[in-house]
């Protein structure tokens, strides 16, 4: 078999992108390495989000060159969002990559990699294709927990966000083939499965008959073997007093919710043409807290966003406090190509940026830590996935609001079992747990 290394940058639909490339190439005689010296075949799955994560592959590419020199025959291709929106100058400034093609073309991915192998020349494949569902995974995937794209592409226009172009027009899955791929994903081991879409909380209104993602998540709520559906992302603007009541009332979907706010202003949120103000975000969090008392919130949130003032960076630190985030992901603003924003005036200059990020992750820092205090002492239901990063003697899972939880349970419980532990201690990224009962005794509990 030849050898395929899969590089991925970006989102957790990319990582789903790479298992299916890597899933349908094994197909055709590929199988997956983790040495880049011993491939004869470089997949860098990218991502167009901000500037920095496009330098990021620039540089890595800088470096398979040398590996290319050395190797002549080595396949390189490049695919996902800067194949589509960058692909003039990935061709320019990296003219020995053999390959570049869009997510529309990743079903094609092996006639592709054929033609750039065999006709020794570019093959550039950016265009629109029709909606394929992929399930090829290959061995080395994560078992226990799965991602599962559920619509492709993204028709908001918020001004700063370059995904409408790089993903295309929003399309939904049929409801029929997600659960099949679940329930396959269940057959292979999986316990937990995480649903994507760009602004999955519009999920199935272009399909004919409409449909919902409530409706999905109670359809995905029947696949028996499965334990818990995250799903991510949402957007305030779609988000029902439908949703809102489905993550109280579908029981396998987990106490975590992740609502991208962006800023606290008001000015600074239409600008950014988001479709909510600030109290219409918080009367959304009240009735996700009425519903689900314990959820735990995360959001993103941008910093020196074109025009942002001082008095509009106060607003979104006070924001950070006052919803108490269990996560933040905090980014400064990227000027993007083609997107509105990059062309207004006021543009905020790096080193005004660079300090409000710091000034965001302090408050940051201190607001996450507080919420993940409270979780001390409590008993928490974790999925067991693996044996802890840092000591082997460990098991390592998940709560259901999503915190890494490491406890002392070997011999006693299997990766992939549920069980109840007490947190005996709670660390900057993990908590550390006892062991409170066997997978036969773990009934669901909500933490
Ligand atoms: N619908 C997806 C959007 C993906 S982008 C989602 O909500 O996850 C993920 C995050 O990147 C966005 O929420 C935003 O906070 C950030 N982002 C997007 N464009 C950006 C830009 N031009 N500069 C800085 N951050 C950006
Ligand atoms: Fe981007 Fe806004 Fe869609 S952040 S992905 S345009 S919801």
């Amino acid at each position: 078999m030849a050898k395929l290394h899969v590089i991925t940058y970006g989102c957790q639909m990319n990582e789903y992108d790479s298992e299916r490339v890597a899933g349908l190439l094994r197909e055709h005689r590929y199988e997956l390495t983790d040495s880049e010296a011993d491939a004869d075949l470089i997949l860098v799955n990218t991502c167009a989000i901000r500037e920095k994560a496009e330098e990021k592959v620039f540089s890595k590419l800088g470096e398979l060159r040398a590996l290319k020199a050395r190797k002549p025959e080595l396949v390189l291709g490049v695919m996902g969002c800067m194949a589509q929106l960058q692909q003039t100058t990935v061709q320019k400034r990296a003219p020995y990559v053999d390959l570049v093609f869009g997510s529309a073309a990743v079903s094609r991915v092996a006639e592709l990699v054929d033609r750039a192998r065999t006709e020794r020349r570019h093959v550039l494949d950016t265009g629109e294709a029709p909606l394929v569902k992929i399930t090829a995974r290959p061995p080395s995937a994560d078992r226990v927990r799965a991602y599962v794209t559920v619509m492709e592409g993204c028709e908001k226009h918020c001004t700063f966000c370059v995904v409408p172009r790089t993903r295309g027009r929003e399309r939904s899955h049929p409801p029929e083939a997600i659960v099949a791929e679940v329930r396959g994903l269940v057959a292979e081991g999986c316990r937990e499965v995480t649903l994507l879409g760009q602004t999955v909380n519009a999920y199935g209104r272009d399909l004919t008959p409409p449909t919902d993602l409530p409706e999905l998540l109670e359809r995905v709520n029947d696949v028996e073997g499965l334990a818990r559906i995250r799903f991510t992302t949402s957007n305030p603007y779609n988000l029902t007093p439908r949703m809102i009541a489905a993550m109280r009332d579908v029981p396998k979907v987990c106490e975590w919710f992740h609502l991208p706010l962006q800023s606290g202003s008001d000015r600074v949120l239409e600008r950014m043409n988001r479709g909510y103000t600030r109290a219409r975000y918080l009367e959304l969090i009240t009735a996700l807290r009425e519903a689900v008392p314990d959820i735990a919130l995360s959001t993103d949130l941008i910093v020196g966003f074109a025009g942002e003032t001082e008095a509009d960076f106060e607003a979104t630190l006070e924001m950070v406090e006052h919803v108490a985030y269990d996560n933040v992901f905090a980014f400064r603003y990227s000027r993007r190509p083609g997107t509105p924003a990059a062309d207004m005036t006021d543009q905020i200059p790096e080193a005004i940026k660079a300090d409000r990020n710091r000034r965001l992750l302090e408050v940051v820092h201190r607001v996450t830590a507080a919420r993940a205090a409270r979780l001390a002492g409590q008993v928490v239901e974790v999925l067991v996935d693996g044996v802890s990063r840092r000591n082997a003697g460990e098991l390592s899972g998940r709560t259901r609001c999503n915190r890494v939880v490491n406890f002392d349970g070997l011999g006693r419980v299997r990766v992939g079992d549920v069980v109840h532990a007490r947190v005996t201690e709670v660390l900057p990224h993990s908590l550390r747990a006892a062991l409170q009962s066997t997978p036969e005794e773990a009934v669901c509990s909500s933490r």
